[in-house]
Parts: C-alpha cells; sequence; structure tokens
C-alpha cells in the first residue's frame, strides 16, 4: 500500500473508533520508568491482603459504587463536602487507605501517569485472585473525571426484589445474568443487623414480627437469639455476608446459600424468590468453575462502564483531590 492510501485507511480508522482513545491491554507498558505498573499494585496488595483479608470485600464494593456513579472515574475518591464519598451509601466503604498508598509508591516511580481509576480496577483485580477468585485480565487507560458530586450517587437497596435490582443494573448495560453474577460479590464481607432486622428478621413484608419465611428457620433462630436480638443497641452488630468460613474466599457458596435460604440481605435472598432468577443461581451453585469465569467477566464489563481516556478528564496527583 502506498503511502497516501495507508494515510486514508488510518483517518477511516479513527474515524470508525470516532477518533477516541480507548482502554489498552498493558497500557502503561514501559509509561513508568524501570516499573512494571501492574506488579507494583499487585506487590502492595498482595502485602494488604496477607495482613488484612476483608480488603478484598472492601476493594469489590469499592468498585461497584465507583463504577456504578457516573463511571469508573475516581470521582468516588475524591475528599471534601457534598463529594461521592459523603453519600449514606458510601460512608461505609473502605479501602481508600489502599488506593492512596499505591497511588502514592507510582507517584514515586513515575509522577502523573497512573489513573486513581486504574488503581481502584488493577487492585481489586489482585484481591480477587487472592482471594481465591478468578485471575483475570483487565484494559488501562482510564482517566479520573473532575467531578464528584453526591446527589448523583444512586445506588441499589438491600431490599430490592429481584426485579428492581435487574431494571437498575440494566441502566448499566448488565443483563438479567449479569445482575446474578454481580450480587455474587456477596461471597466475600459482611454487614450489619441493622441491614435484616427489619426486612428480614422482626418486620418482613411490612408486618411487625414478621421473618421472612424463605430464611432457614435456623438461621433466623440464630440471628434472633445471638447475633440480632431485637433491641437497638445490636444495630452495629457484624452479620456476614456467606458462611464465615467463607467470609473472604471468593467462591460459589453465596450461592449455594441461597438455595438454602440462607441468604443474608433481602434483595440475596430475593434472587432466588423469584423464578425469573432462580435458574442462574442454581446453575452457579452447582458449578464453581463458571461462577469463577463469569465472575470475572462481569466484573470487566462493571470496570469498563462510562470510563474517561485520552485526553478525558487528568491523572491526579493524589487520589482524594483534584489538581
Ligand atoms: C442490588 C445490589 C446490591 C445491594 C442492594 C447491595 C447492598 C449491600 C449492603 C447493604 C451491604 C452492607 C453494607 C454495610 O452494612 O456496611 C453490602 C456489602 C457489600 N457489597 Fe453489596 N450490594 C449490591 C451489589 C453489590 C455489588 C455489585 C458488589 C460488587 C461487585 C457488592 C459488593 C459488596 C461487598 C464486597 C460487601 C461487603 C463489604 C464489607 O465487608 O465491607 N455489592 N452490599
Amino acid at each position: 500500500m502506498g503511502i497516501e492510501a495507508l494515510m486514508v485507511a488510518l483517518a477511516v480508522l479513527a474515524l470508525a473508533t470516532g477518533g477516541s482513545a480507548q482502554l489498552q491491554y498493558g497500557f502503561y507498558k514501559n509509561k513508568c520508568n524501570a516499573s512494571d505498573v501492574e506488579a507494583v499494585v499487585q506487590g502492595i496488595v498482595k502485602a494488604r491482603f496477607a495482613r488484612e483479608a476483608p480488603i478484598v470485600a472492601y476493594l469489590l464494593r469499592l468498585q461497584f459504587h465507583e463504577c456504578a456513579v457516573n463511571g469508573c472515574d475516581g470521582g468516588l475518591l475524591i475528599d471534601g463536602p457534598g463529594t461521592e464519598k459523603t453519600a449514606p451509601p458510601n460512608l461505609s466503604v473502605k479501602g481508600y487507605d489502599l488506593i492512596a498508598a499505591i497511588k502514592a509508591e507510582l507517584e514515586r516511580r513515575c509522577p502523573g501517569v497512573v489513573s486513581c481509576s486504574d488503581i481502584e480496577i488493577l487492585a481489586t483485580r489482585d484481591a480477587v485472585a487472592l482471594a481465591g477468585g478468578p485471575a483475570y485480565t483487565v484494559r488501562t487507560g482510564r482517566r479520573d473525571r473532575r467531578q464528584s458530586r453526591a446527589s448523583d450517587v444512586k445506588l441499589p437497596g438491600s431490599e430490592y426484589t429481584a426485579a428492581q435490582a435487574i431494571a437498575y443494573y440494566a441502566k448499566l448495560g448488565m443483563s438479567a445474568y449479569d445482575t446474578v453474577l454481580l450480587l455474587g460479590a456477596h461471597t466475600v464481607g459482611a454487614t450489619h443487623c441493622s441491614s435484616i432486622k427489619n426486612s428480614r428478621l422482626y418486620g418482613y413484608g411490612g408486618k411487625m414480627g414478621a421473618t421472612d419465611p424463605a430464611m432457614d428457620p435456623t438461621l433466623a433462630s440464630t440471628y434472633k437469639k445471638y447475633v440480632c436480638p431485637n433491641v437497638t443497641s445490636s444495630n452495629g452488630n457484624t452479620v456476614y455476608l456467606d458462611d464465615q468460613w467463607s467470609a473472604v474466599k471468593v467462591d460459589n457458596n453465596y450461592y449455594k446459600n441461597l438455595q438454602r435460604g440462607r441468604g443474608v440481605l433481602l434483595v440475596d435472598q430475593n434472587l432466588y424468590r423469584d423464578s425469573s432468577t432462580r435458574g442462574f443461581v442454581d446453575q452457579l451453585a452447582n458449578n464453581n468453575g463458571l461462577f469463577q469465569s463469569q465472575f470475572a467477566k462481569v466484573l470487566v464489563k462493571l470496570s469498563e462502564v462510562n470510563v474517561l481516556t485520552g485526553t478525558q478528564g487528568e491523572i491526579r496527583k493524589v487520589c482524594n483531590k483534584f489538581n
């Protein structure tokens, strides 16, 4: 091909891709002096996981709350009045300190190169693999948004029906199957009695004293007697979202629990109550290999929601402040 034909071909290609930059595998390769950016992130996550395994739960939730609000753009990380971080559902998000520590190390090695939004996605990826979940590759090249508003934070409620959860995730380009997979993140981490006392233990369906009939009676009585007794002082008590032995393991035990009426949040158990999602739960409960491969795919899909690339946004100097 002559040079002119090549130029035309390139111009057409640029038009076809909208001329906008895209995420790429290994975007940071050879961009951080002698450092391998992904290896640096992985090293820091590994050290943290070794002393604080629940970091996997903190990071998964952080990725969700980040990507579901205006996309994976670092908006959740900004400090200050009225930012996303100050919205009620984000007050219990953790893991910000790890993102800041990774950013500081990368800034030392190559200032102004690696975005905070990419660090969130890479760190979550690494923690998931360390917790026995899938090892997956992610594309990078995200940039950080110069905007973060609490009023944009619209996250799903723990009492959602399956249909409400599906409708919520459809707005992020996710299917019903994706919805069931994403909730699989509740294979790690914990909540508090306040999230289940009214909705499941003492006020199911808006009826005073009613317990969710879908809850395994043995589990319900354990919660009522020992973990979440019907007194205000139990509100902050910890309830694991998966069995305690599996609380830092990324596996399909969450789905097995739903089959047995041992889901924790109402939205979790609703995935089994509703006949439109029950079949997916059964498939995933019966096949950990399927869960692992599909969970990786849905996390990648989540990680690419509405990203900024190219010259959009900025590469922050520190993750909790705009430049
Ligand atoms: C309908 C969708 C969802 C609802 C209603 C929901 C709700 C909740 C609630 C109420 C908690 C407990 C917070 C607390 O008590 O501090 C929680 C924890 C958690 N959520 Fe979700 N969530 C949803 C989807 C997701 C998704 C998509 C992910 C990740 C991909 C995720 C990951 C987590 C994790 C890992 C925890 C445990 C956090 C910890 O231990 O600190 N959730 N979620």
